[in-house]
Protein backbone atom coordinates (compact mmCIF):
# COMPACT_ATOMS: atom_id res chain seq x y z
CA UNK A 1 0.00 0.00 0.00
CA UNK A 2 1.74 3.36 -1.11
CA UNK A 3 0.04 5.45 1.61
CA UNK A 4 1.19 2.62 4.11
CA UNK A 5 4.62 4.47 3.14
CA UNK A 6 4.06 8.24 2.94
CA UNK A 7 2.21 7.74 6.20
CA UNK A 8 3.12 4.40 8.44
CA UNK A 9 0.08 4.40 10.68
CA UNK A 10 -3.37 6.16 11.78
CA UNK A 11 -3.54 8.09 15.24
CA UNK A 12 -6.92 8.62 17.34
CA UNK A 13 -7.75 10.18 20.02
CA UNK A 14 -10.17 9.16 22.24
CA UNK A 15 -11.77 10.71 25.50
CA UNK A 16 -12.47 9.59 28.99
CA UNK A 17 -16.31 9.84 30.22
CA UNK A 18 -17.92 9.78 33.17
CA UNK A 19 -21.70 9.20 34.39
CA UNK A 20 -23.93 12.14 34.90
CA UNK A 21 -26.57 9.79 36.17
CA UNK A 22 -26.66 5.69 36.42
CA UNK A 23 -29.72 4.40 37.30
CA UNK A 24 -28.71 0.62 38.09
CA UNK A 25 -31.77 -1.74 37.75
CA UNK A 26 -32.06 -5.59 38.33
CA UNK A 27 -29.25 -8.07 37.50
CA UNK A 28 -30.20 -9.65 34.23
CA UNK A 29 -29.87 -13.40 33.25
CA UNK A 30 -26.74 -12.75 31.62
CA UNK A 31 -25.10 -11.21 34.58
CA UNK A 32 -25.53 -7.37 33.63
CA UNK A 33 -27.62 -4.99 35.26
CA UNK A 34 -30.03 -2.84 33.24
CA UNK A 35 -28.95 0.23 33.47
CA UNK A 36 -30.58 3.90 32.69
CA UNK A 37 -27.47 6.08 31.99
CA UNK A 38 -26.29 9.53 30.92
CA UNK A 39 -22.51 9.28 29.46
CA UNK A 40 -20.53 12.40 28.99
CA UNK A 41 -17.14 12.72 27.88
CA UNK A 42 -14.86 14.95 29.36
CA UNK A 43 -11.04 16.25 27.77
CA UNK A 44 -9.02 13.47 29.18
CA UNK A 45 -7.35 11.78 26.15
CA UNK A 46 -6.35 8.83 24.95
CA UNK A 47 -4.08 8.07 21.68
CA UNK A 48 -4.43 4.72 19.82
CA UNK A 49 -1.85 4.73 16.43
CA UNK A 50 -2.48 1.38 14.27
CA UNK A 51 0.44 0.69 11.73
CA UNK A 52 0.64 -1.94 9.15
CA UNK A 53 2.11 -4.93 10.42
CA UNK A 54 2.96 -8.90 9.90
CA UNK A 55 1.96 -9.53 13.45
CA UNK A 56 -0.12 -8.44 15.97
CA UNK A 57 1.34 -6.79 18.67
CA UNK A 58 0.77 -3.26 21.42
CA UNK A 59 2.61 -1.29 23.24
CA UNK A 60 1.29 0.72 25.31
CA UNK A 61 3.50 3.65 26.95
CA UNK A 62 2.33 6.93 28.87
CA UNK A 63 1.27 8.57 32.25
CA UNK A 64 -1.64 5.56 32.98
CA UNK A 65 0.50 2.72 31.34
CA UNK A 66 1.10 0.80 34.23
CA UNK A 67 -0.84 -2.17 34.90
CA UNK A 68 -2.36 -2.31 30.90
CA UNK A 69 -2.41 -5.66 29.45
CA UNK A 70 -0.26 -5.98 26.66
CA UNK A 71 -1.30 -9.38 25.84
CA UNK A 72 -4.37 -10.93 23.93
CA UNK A 73 -6.39 -9.82 26.78
CA UNK A 74 -5.60 -5.97 25.83
CA UNK A 75 -9.06 -4.08 24.49
CA UNK A 76 -8.10 -2.34 21.83
CA UNK A 77 -5.95 -4.94 20.41
CA UNK A 78 -9.33 -7.86 20.62
CA UNK A 79 -11.12 -4.77 18.97
CA UNK A 80 -8.52 -4.46 15.85
CA UNK A 81 -8.79 -8.35 15.72
CA UNK A 82 -11.99 -8.42 15.69
CA UNK A 83 -12.70 -6.03 12.97
CA UNK A 84 -10.10 -8.12 10.81
CA UNK A 85 -12.23 -11.26 11.75
CA UNK A 86 -15.41 -9.71 10.43
CA UNK A 87 -14.73 -7.76 7.61
CA UNK A 88 -12.33 -10.51 6.07
CA UNK A 89 -8.98 -8.38 6.65
CA UNK A 90 -5.94 -10.35 5.89
CA UNK A 91 -3.53 -7.71 7.38
CA UNK A 92 -2.73 -7.47 11.25
CA UNK A 93 -1.46 -4.31 12.53
CA UNK A 94 0.81 -3.06 15.69
CA UNK A 95 -1.06 -0.50 18.13
CA UNK A 96 0.62 1.77 19.96
CA UNK A 97 -1.18 3.26 23.24
CA UNK A 98 -0.59 6.37 24.70
CA UNK A 99 -2.57 6.64 27.91
CA UNK A 100 -3.56 9.55 29.93
CA UNK A 101 -7.46 8.27 31.27
CA UNK A 102 -6.93 6.37 34.65
CA UNK A 103 -6.59 2.81 34.43
CA UNK A 104 -9.61 0.86 36.02
CA UNK A 105 -11.13 4.42 37.03
CA UNK A 106 -14.46 3.98 36.02
CA UNK A 107 -13.79 6.46 33.08
CA UNK A 108 -13.84 3.46 30.59
CA UNK A 109 -9.93 3.66 29.71
CA UNK A 110 -10.35 0.44 28.33
CA UNK A 111 -13.20 0.88 26.27
CA UNK A 112 -11.97 4.22 24.86
CA UNK A 113 -9.07 1.88 23.69
CA UNK A 114 -11.32 -0.26 21.90
CA UNK A 115 -12.74 2.16 20.27
CA UNK A 116 -10.04 4.03 19.25
CA UNK A 117 -8.38 1.12 18.06
CA UNK A 118 -11.74 0.20 15.70
CA UNK A 119 -11.87 3.58 14.05
CA UNK A 120 -7.75 3.53 13.49
CA UNK A 121 -7.91 -0.20 11.75
CA UNK A 122 -11.12 0.91 9.83
CA UNK A 123 -9.13 4.12 8.41
CA UNK A 124 -5.93 1.84 8.00
CA UNK A 125 -7.68 -0.76 5.82
CA UNK A 126 -10.17 1.63 4.32
CA UNK A 127 -13.07 -0.29 4.87
CA UNK A 128 -15.41 2.46 4.55
CA UNK A 129 -17.59 1.84 7.70
CA UNK A 130 -19.82 4.84 9.23
CA UNK A 131 -19.93 4.69 13.23
CA UNK A 132 -23.06 3.07 13.14
CA UNK A 133 -21.70 -0.03 11.33
CA UNK A 134 -18.85 -0.23 14.20
CA UNK A 135 -21.37 -0.68 16.48
CA UNK A 136 -22.44 -4.05 16.76
CA UNK A 137 -18.82 -5.00 17.04
CA UNK A 138 -18.31 -2.26 19.83
CA UNK A 139 -20.89 -3.43 21.72
CA UNK A 140 -19.90 -7.05 21.72
CA UNK A 141 -16.12 -5.85 23.34
CA UNK A 142 -17.47 -4.26 25.96
CA UNK A 143 -20.77 -2.09 27.20
CA UNK A 144 -19.02 1.31 26.67
CA UNK A 145 -17.69 0.96 23.94
CA UNK A 146 -20.28 2.19 21.95
CA UNK A 147 -20.74 5.63 23.49
CA UNK A 148 -17.06 6.21 23.04
CA UNK A 149 -17.36 5.94 19.60
CA UNK A 150 -20.03 8.84 19.31
CA UNK A 151 -19.16 11.04 22.53
CA UNK A 152 -20.96 14.14 23.58
CA UNK A 153 -23.74 13.39 26.15
CA UNK A 154 -25.92 10.43 24.85
CA UNK A 155 -28.34 8.44 27.80
CA UNK A 156 -27.36 4.72 27.46
CA UNK A 157 -29.78 2.05 28.02
CA UNK A 158 -29.88 -1.80 27.66
CA UNK A 159 -26.29 -2.39 29.56
CA UNK A 160 -25.05 1.09 28.34
CA UNK A 161 -24.35 -0.08 24.73
CA UNK A 162 -28.34 1.29 23.75
CA UNK A 163 -27.66 4.77 23.03
CA UNK A 164 -29.41 7.93 22.13
CA UNK A 165 -28.15 11.59 21.56
CA UNK A 166 -29.13 14.36 24.70
CA UNK A 167 -29.33 17.78 23.57
CA UNK A 168 -26.79 19.82 25.21
CA UNK A 169 -25.17 22.91 24.07
CA UNK A 170 -22.45 24.47 26.05
CA UNK A 171 -19.99 23.03 28.30
CA UNK A 172 -18.89 21.82 31.86
CA UNK A 173 -15.93 22.59 33.56
CA UNK A 174 -15.00 19.44 36.15
CA UNK A 175 -12.17 18.64 38.39
CA UNK A 176 -11.04 14.93 38.63
CA UNK A 177 -9.82 13.61 41.64
CA UNK A 178 -7.62 10.51 40.34
CA UNK A 179 -6.53 7.36 42.75
CA UNK A 180 -2.62 7.14 42.82
CA UNK A 181 -2.66 3.61 44.72
CA UNK A 182 -5.00 1.60 43.51
CA UNK A 183 -8.57 0.91 40.90
CA UNK A 184 -11.29 -0.42 41.41
CA UNK A 185 -12.61 -3.26 39.16
CA UNK A 186 -16.49 -3.10 37.27
CA UNK A 187 -17.61 -6.63 38.33
CA UNK A 188 -17.09 -6.66 41.93
CA UNK A 189 -18.41 -2.75 42.28
CA UNK A 190 -21.59 -4.53 40.76
CA UNK A 191 -22.07 -6.77 42.89
CA UNK A 192 -21.25 -5.02 45.84
CA UNK A 193 -24.04 -2.92 45.14
CA UNK A 194 -26.04 -6.54 44.56
CA UNK A 195 -24.99 -7.38 47.78
CA UNK A 196 -25.72 -3.52 50.02
CA UNK A 197 -29.14 -4.46 48.03
CA UNK A 198 -29.83 -7.40 49.21
CA UNK A 199 -28.49 -6.78 52.45
CA UNK A 200 -31.37 -3.87 52.79
CA UNK A 201 -33.83 -5.51 51.21
CA UNK A 202 -34.34 -3.33 48.67
CA UNK A 203 -36.85 -3.64 46.09
CA UNK A 204 -34.85 -3.02 42.87
CA UNK A 205 -37.16 -1.54 40.30
CA UNK A 206 -36.41 -0.93 36.19
CA UNK A 207 -34.31 2.14 35.75
CA UNK A 208 -35.64 5.41 34.41
CA UNK A 209 -33.78 8.11 33.10
CA UNK A 210 -34.38 11.44 35.18
CA UNK A 211 -36.09 14.17 33.49
CA UNK A 212 -34.50 16.91 35.53
CA UNK A 213 -31.03 16.56 34.50
CA UNK A 214 -31.95 16.06 30.46
CA UNK A 215 -33.73 19.70 31.11
CA UNK A 216 -30.68 21.05 33.14
CA UNK A 217 -28.27 19.53 30.47
CA UNK A 218 -30.16 21.40 27.69
CA UNK A 219 -29.59 25.01 29.29
CA UNK A 220 -25.86 23.24 30.38
CA UNK A 221 -26.96 24.82 34.14
CA UNK A 222 -24.07 24.41 36.23
CA UNK A 223 -25.88 24.56 39.83
CA UNK A 224 -29.02 22.38 38.41
CA UNK A 225 -26.96 19.92 36.55
CA UNK A 226 -24.64 19.70 39.75
CA UNK A 227 -28.04 19.24 42.00
CA UNK A 228 -29.22 16.52 40.18
CA UNK A 229 -26.01 13.98 39.14
CA UNK A 230 -26.82 10.67 40.79
CA UNK A 231 -24.53 7.37 41.14
CA UNK A 232 -26.32 4.00 41.92
CA UNK A 233 -22.53 2.56 42.17
CA UNK A 234 -21.30 5.01 44.58
CA UNK A 235 -22.07 3.52 47.63
CA UNK A 236 -20.75 0.19 46.43
CA UNK A 237 -17.91 1.97 45.67
CA UNK A 238 -17.27 4.10 48.66
CA UNK A 239 -17.90 0.72 50.58
CA UNK A 240 -15.18 -1.09 48.90
CA UNK A 241 -12.99 2.08 48.85
CA UNK A 242 -13.93 4.60 52.33
CA UNK A 243 -11.61 7.36 51.42
CA UNK A 244 -14.06 8.29 48.59
CA UNK A 245 -16.54 9.54 51.11
CA UNK A 246 -13.28 12.06 52.49
CA UNK A 247 -12.79 13.15 48.65
CA UNK A 248 -16.36 13.60 48.51
CA UNK A 249 -16.48 15.82 51.51
CA UNK A 250 -13.33 17.70 50.56
CA UNK A 251 -14.57 18.69 47.26
CA UNK A 252 -18.13 19.57 48.30
CA UNK A 253 -16.99 21.81 51.27
CA UNK A 254 -14.52 23.68 49.11
CA UNK A 255 -17.24 24.76 46.94
CA UNK A 256 -17.94 22.32 43.50
CA UNK A 257 -21.52 22.50 42.47
CA UNK A 258 -22.06 18.98 42.26
CA UNK A 259 -19.69 15.86 43.15
CA UNK A 260 -20.24 12.11 41.95
CA UNK A 261 -18.44 8.99 41.56
CA UNK A 262 -17.59 8.41 38.00
CA UNK A 263 -18.85 5.13 36.94
CA UNK A 264 -17.41 2.50 39.27
CA UNK A 265 -15.16 4.58 40.25
CA UNK A 266 -12.59 5.18 42.27
CA UNK A 267 -12.50 8.72 39.96
CA UNK A 268 -14.32 11.25 41.87
CA UNK A 269 -15.60 14.19 39.57
CA UNK A 270 -16.96 17.91 40.93
CA UNK A 271 -18.62 20.12 38.85
CA UNK A 272 -17.60 23.87 39.24
CA UNK A 273 -18.93 26.74 37.44
CA UNK A 274 -15.76 28.45 35.07
CA UNK A 275 -12.24 27.76 34.33
CA UNK A 276 -11.47 30.02 37.63
CA UNK A 277 -13.19 27.60 39.92
CA UNK A 278 -11.60 24.57 38.36
CA UNK A 279 -8.31 25.73 39.16
CA UNK A 280 -9.36 26.87 42.64
CA UNK A 281 -11.02 24.06 43.49
CA UNK A 282 -7.89 21.72 41.75
CA UNK A 283 -5.40 23.59 44.14
CA UNK A 284 -7.54 23.52 47.06
CA UNK A 285 -7.90 19.61 47.02
CA UNK A 286 -4.34 18.90 46.44
CA UNK A 287 -3.32 20.87 49.44
CA UNK A 288 -6.45 19.74 51.48
CA UNK A 289 -8.26 17.15 50.17
CA UNK A 290 -7.16 12.68 50.50
CA UNK A 291 -4.03 12.25 48.21
CA UNK A 292 -4.57 12.01 44.63
CA UNK A 293 -3.52 13.06 41.33
CA UNK A 294 -6.29 16.14 40.63
CA UNK A 295 -7.26 16.59 36.67
CA UNK A 296 -9.01 19.41 34.78
CA UNK A 297 -11.28 18.88 32.36
CA UNK A 298 -14.21 20.11 29.82
CA UNK A 299 -16.71 18.20 28.52
CA UNK A 300 -18.74 17.12 26.16
CA UNK A 301 -16.12 16.56 23.90
CA UNK A 302 -16.21 14.50 20.38
CA UNK A 303 -15.82 10.55 20.49
CA UNK A 304 -12.67 9.01 19.10
CA UNK A 305 -11.42 11.22 16.08
CA UNK A 306 -8.57 10.42 13.45
CA UNK A 307 -6.27 12.96 14.23
CA UNK A 308 -2.34 13.92 12.65
CA UNK A 309 -0.34 13.22 15.86
CA UNK A 310 -0.41 12.74 19.30
CA UNK A 311 -0.92 15.81 20.54
CA UNK A 312 0.59 17.25 24.20
CA UNK A 313 -1.59 15.91 27.53
CA UNK A 314 -3.79 18.66 28.74
CA UNK A 315 -3.23 20.90 31.41
CA UNK A 316 -0.60 19.74 34.71
CA UNK A 317 -2.00 17.51 36.62
CA UNK A 318 -1.71 18.44 40.98
CA UNK A 319 -0.30 15.58 42.98
CA UNK A 320 -2.31 16.43 46.62
O1 LIG B 1 -19.50 -4.56 29.40
P1 LIG B 1 -18.24 -4.59 30.21
O2 LIG B 1 -17.35 -5.74 29.80
O3 LIG B 1 -17.51 -3.31 30.25
O4 LIG B 1 -18.70 -4.88 31.71
C1 LIG B 1 -17.79 -5.27 32.69
C2 LIG B 1 -18.55 -5.89 33.86
O5 LIG B 1 -19.33 -4.89 34.51
C3 LIG B 1 -19.54 -6.97 33.48
O6 LIG B 1 -18.93 -8.23 33.39
C4 LIG B 1 -20.55 -6.90 34.62
O7 LIG B 1 -20.03 -7.57 35.76
C5 LIG B 1 -20.57 -5.43 34.96
N1 LIG B 1 -21.68 -4.73 34.28
C6 LIG B 1 -22.96 -4.94 34.73
N2 LIG B 1 -24.01 -4.31 34.11
C7 LIG B 1 -23.77 -3.46 33.09
C8 LIG B 1 -22.46 -3.21 32.62
C9 LIG B 1 -21.43 -3.87 33.25
O8 LIG B 1 -23.21 -5.71 35.67
N3 LIG B 1 -24.81 -2.86 32.51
Amino acid sequence: MSQAVESPGVTVRVPGKINLELVVGPLREDGYHELATVFHTVGIYDHVIATPSDTWSVQVSGQTAEGVPTGDDNLALKAAKSLARRYGVDEAAALTIDKNIPVAGGMAGGSADAAAALVACEALWELQLSRDELEPLAARLGSDVPFLLHGGTAVGSGRGERLAPVLARGELHWVLWVSTDSGLSTPAVYAECDRLREAAGADVPDPVPSGELIAALRTMDTAAVGAVLRNDLQEAACSLYPVLEDVLEAGTSLGARGAIVSGSGPTVAFLVGTQAAAIDLSVGLAARGPAGDIRRATGPVAGAQVVQSVAPAGPPSFTG
